[in-house]
């Protein structure tokens, strides 16, 4: 046996020896790779993206305005940290050796340049593909060309991915995604990976280890309720999020699917946006805290009014939507054609609980705290996170009158 090792079969043992230390190189290489795609969003993704203002009007003077007046309404600071360009950033054909090229006209001195600018102003730099032939607004999508395109991104200094859906045929959605996972991941720049298929695959069944939030539904549109054949407004999408009946214990609608490292995605915001009211649009960040979906704003920030910026800046709702456990809100009780309650546990045994007016008038809510006791043990001291104020104790109810579509969300610490 052990002649046989100086043998020709010694040699044979040496060439094994070599090519299982390549694969474990090779493993170790590719876990290298896969462990800088973790931690990349450990709680959800907050930016700014351009495509519910600008559609297809973006350039470089826009995104770079947008990024100073991110930084002058204190937006970077509160922690608006990817700016994204989606749709029609690109010419309508790849170039002949197949690379995608940014349009000149809009981006005149290419997307590296602009990644260069904006990382040096504090930010970090999105773009938009599709799994497709081409994207939603016809312009070249990457099937076939994954691995060519994720190198191009990586090599502009891209660090997130909106990756939509349109035009694929008969492709497979977890194939095809993990597939441009895959690719980012070979490409090796840490790239936050958004999957944007609307939900139709139900994404939140296997999506957690392909990418860092998936899209749950079609697309958000600025108003509260209305429904088109494509767009429909946060409340709808809201109740999709939670589409089962109301749940004393929770954990029972989407929220269940996600947690640190991987989020549904209920669409960008449209707070700000001139369908909504301030109080709608209170009400639509406040949910999109307590359901942890990602805050990208999605309004005209050069332009917002000071009520927008102390919406999108208040430190105490971000911090809901931030918390490092990551446990998404449920819909715990509904006064149906009034108003319905959510709650969300918070890290160290806080919570938040939000009530949210769904009727065209004013509503006095009467909150009976003994009726969240499986939820709530023992007495807590709650704060009015919008009016920032202390309104006593879980000893007694509460009524509190909320304005037609309006919100009242409470942090709840237990009473020391
Ligand atoms: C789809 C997406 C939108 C947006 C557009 C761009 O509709 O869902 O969020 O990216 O495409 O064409």
């Amino acid at each position: 046996m052990n002649r046989s090792l100086k043998t020709p079969s010694g040699s044979l043992a040496s060439t094994l020896k070599q090519g299982l230390l390549g694969l474990a190189t090779l493993a170790l290489a590719a876990s290298a790779s896969a462990q800088k795609f973790e931690g990349l969003a450990l709680t959800p993704p907050m930016g700014w993206n351009s495509w519910n203002t600008f559609e297809s009007a973006i350039n470089e003077q826009l995104v770079l305005d947008t990024a100073q007046s991110m930084i002058d309404s204190g937006m970077r600071d509160a922690g608006y940290t990817y700016i994204v360009l989606d749709d029609c950033w690109a010419l309508r054909d790849r170039d002949p050796e197949g690379n995608l090229v940014p349009d000149p006209e809009k981006f005149p001195n290419g997307i590296k340049a602009l990644a260069d600018q904006l990382h040096e102003m504090g930010f970090k730099i999105g773009i938009y593909g599709d799994a497709g032939r081409t994207t939603c607004a016809g312009y070249p999508g990457s099937q076939g060309h994954e691995y060519q395109d994720a190198r191009t991104w990586a090599s502009w200094g891209i660090d997130y991915l909106k990756y939509d859906w349109c035009a694929t045929g008969t492709r497979d959605a977890k194939e095809a995604y993990t597939t441009m996972r895959d690719a980012l991941r070979t490409a090796g720049r840490p790239i936050t990976f958004s999957i944007c298929e609307w939900g139709d695959n139900e994404p939140w069944l296997w999506a957690q280890d392909v990418g860092h939030l998936w899209r749950i539904s079609g697309d958000i549109y600025d108003c509260w309720d209305c429904e088109q054949e494509w767009s429909r407004g946060f409340k709808v999408i809201l109740d999709r999020y939670h589409a089962l009946k109301p749940s004393v214990v929770g954990r029972d609608g989407l929220g269940q699917y996600s947690g640190p490292g991987g989020w549904n995605d209920a669409d960008m915001l449209e707070v700000g946006n001139p369908g909504l009211t301030l109080a709608e649009s209170r009400s639509h960040f406040t949910l999109w805290a307590m359901i942890t979906s990602p805050l990208m704003a999605g309004n005209d920030v050069r332009s917002m009014s000071p009520e927008i910026i102390d919406v999108l800046t208040n430190k105490d709702v971000i911090a809901i939507n931030q918390d490092p456990d990551g446990v998404s809100a449920w819909r715990f009780g509904i006064v149906p054609g009034k108003y319905e309650t959510w709650i969300k546990p918070l890290q160290g045994g806080d919570w938040a609980v939000c009530i949210l007016n769904t009727s065209e008038e004013t509503q006095t809510a009467e909150i009976q705290w003994h009726r969240m006791e499986r939820a709530l043990s023992g007495e807590f001291e709650i704060h009015d996170l919008w009016a920032d104020k202390s309104l006593s104790t879980t000893h007694k109810d509460l009524k509190a009158k909320i304005a037609s579509h309006d919100v009242l969300l409470m942090r709840l610490s237990p009473k020391k």
